[in-house]
This record gives structure tokens, sequence and C-alpha cells, in this order.
């Protein structure tokens, strides 16, 4: 595996052997000393062009598990404030040699070009509304380790579907393993042809919510939004949103995620979100660690000279 750019890239096998390393990073963190000499001496580049909280820290604390000296760049603060390029930034960043450069970008298309400029190994943390496909790895190993094999399970991914790179590595993640998919969007926040990717698309959320084994909430992506998209939050919470009521009347056993930030009371209410067997959202968050860092290990075998990866 060259560079982590798309789900799309990654079959069933690929997918399933990340999940098995990602087991054995999961024991790392469990360990007193959470560290491990992998990539000793080696160095990772992360450059974030957008906000992040959980994919930057968890990528930074998975590289400084793995031993790699870190150089993390946010583009508010560095020379791009300046008007230097994204191409001039790799090439810049690019000469201390690193093994693997995380970029996170609001253009889509954008983890593709630094791929075509640079050695390392290039990971997607997220390209505007395109992918962000370590999530997608993160939610479904998030998802065997409570559910066992997803094959036919089913996984309902409810909200702003249209400016989400979740939602896409999502049902391309989960596909591959064999789940069923269902989107559920206002009219306005469909993707027109969604229903190519083999995902059953619906708008009403009452009726969409029957039979989930789990429903995967989205966040309104205002920052992604070039006009009005629905009337108001309040209307959209009422038609939209994951109350307790909701989430009792229509899908009573269904595991709640979210990939974060939620907006609470808008997509998901607070008592949902914080449900103690039910909602895993913070069970992503812990396990976004050892599943970036098995990404890194990975991706940086080839460089590294190491046998047994593609
Ligand atoms: N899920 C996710 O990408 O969160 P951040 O924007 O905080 O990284």
């Amino acid at each position: 595996m060259r560079h982590l750019l798309s789900i799309a890239d990654l079959d069933r096998d690929e997918i399933g052997r990340i999940m098995e390393l990602a087991d054995s990073f999961a024991e790392v963190g469990r360990r007193d000393i959470k560290k491990v000499p992998t990539l000793r001496g080696r160095t990772v580049v992360s450059l974030f062009y957008e906000s992040s909280t959980r994919t930057s820290s968890s990528f930074e604390l998975a590289v400084k598990r793995l031993s790699a000296d870190l150089v993390s760049v946010k583009a508010a603060g560095s020379s791009v404030d300046k008007g230097e390029s994204l191409r001039d930034t790799i090439a810049t960043l690019s000469a201390y040699e690193p093994e693997a450069i995380i970029i996170r970008s609001p253009h889509a298309g954008a983890a593709q070009l630094v791929a075509q400029w640079t050695d390392a190994a290039v990971v997607n943390a997220g390209d505007g509304k395109h992918e962000h496909p370590s999530q997608a790895l993160l939610d479904v190993y998030t998802l065997r380790e409570r559910l066992g094999e997803l094959d036919g399970k089913k996984i309902w991914i409810v909200g702003d579907v249209l400016h989400s790179r979740v939602a896409r590595s999502n049902i391309l993640c989960l596909q591959a393993l064999g789940a069923k998919v269902r989107v559920c969007a206002p009219p306005a926040l469909m993707p027109t042809g969604i229903a190519a990717l083999g995902v059953e698309p619906l708008h009403d959320f009452d009726a969409a919510l029957d039979g989930a084994d789990v429903v995967m909430m989205l966040r309104l992506q205002n920052e992604r939004m070039d006009g009005q998209f629905i009337p108001s939050a309040r209307e959209y919470r009422h038609l939209y949103g994951l109350t307790p009521e909701r989430l009792a009347r229509a899908a009573p056993e269904a595991i709640v995620m979210h990939p974060g930030p939620m907006n609470r009371g808008v997509e998901i209410d607070s008592s949902v979100a914080d449900l103690p067997d039910r909602s895993i959202i913070t069970t992503q968050v812990e396990m976004g660690v050892a599943m970036r860092m098995a990404c890194l290990d990975v991706l940086t075998r080839r460089a590294r000279r190491v046998e047994g990866w593609g």
C-alpha cells in the first residue's frame, strides 16, 4: 500500500489486514508504556489546512507512539498565510525526507496531488467533501469490535450526506465488508446519483430508522455550504435530529455513532450522544489511535524495507 487516499483503493482483505494490525497496536495502548520502536529515527509530517481536533490529535499520538519525529504544520500561522502554494509547501516539507505526509485540505483531490509531488507516503486526513479514509477504517474497526463481522449488518447513515467525506468513505468501507448501507437526508442534502454507490437513499427519518443495527449521525457541515440548505436548525432537529423518543420508537436496539464534532441539540440530542451502552462515539475516538498507528506502519513498510505488505 503506497498511499491512503481513498477507501476505493482497498479491498476486503486489505481492510481486514489493517484491522488485524490495529488489534496489535490497541494492545500497545493498554500497556503502561504505550510506545513501540516501529518508526524510530523516522519523520512524519502533518499538514492541516482545515480545523481538526480528533484526526490531528490521534495522528499525533499515533506518530509519537510509533517513536517517529513529528513535524506538525497548521495553515494558520504558517507561510501559507503569506501565500505559499500547496506545491511549494510540500516541496519544503519533503526536504526533511519524511516517510509519510498526513494532509487535511478543504479541496477535494488535494491528497492525490500531494502524492504526485513527494516520495513520502501520503495519508488523506480529509479532502473537502471527497473522502476521509482513516475515519472510515476506525469506524469499521470500532463496529467490528462491538458487533463482530459486519456482513449483512444494517448501517444507516443520516444527516448532511451531500457535504460529508465521512459518509462517502464509510459507504465504500462498510460495503467492502458486506454491510447493508442506507442513507437518509433532506432532499437538499442528498447527493444526486448516490444510489449508484449501491445504497438505499431515503428522506423520511422515522421510516429510515426501521431495522437499523447502527445509526451513524452526521453533522450539518456549514463550512461547506454555499447557500441555505435547511429552513432552520430547529426545523432540522424536528425532522432529522436523533432524539431519545425517536430512537426508542424506531430503532430500540441500534448502536449510535458520530464521527464528531457533534452539534448537540441539532443532529443529535445529548441524552442520546451520552447513552452509556449504546453510544460508541467515545470508543470511535479511542480506536482512532490504534487504527492510525496501523495505517502509518503499513504505509511506511516500503521505505523501511519491511516485507509482508504489497
Ligand atoms: N472526525 C473528524 O474528522 O474530526 P476532526 O475534524 O475533529 O478531526
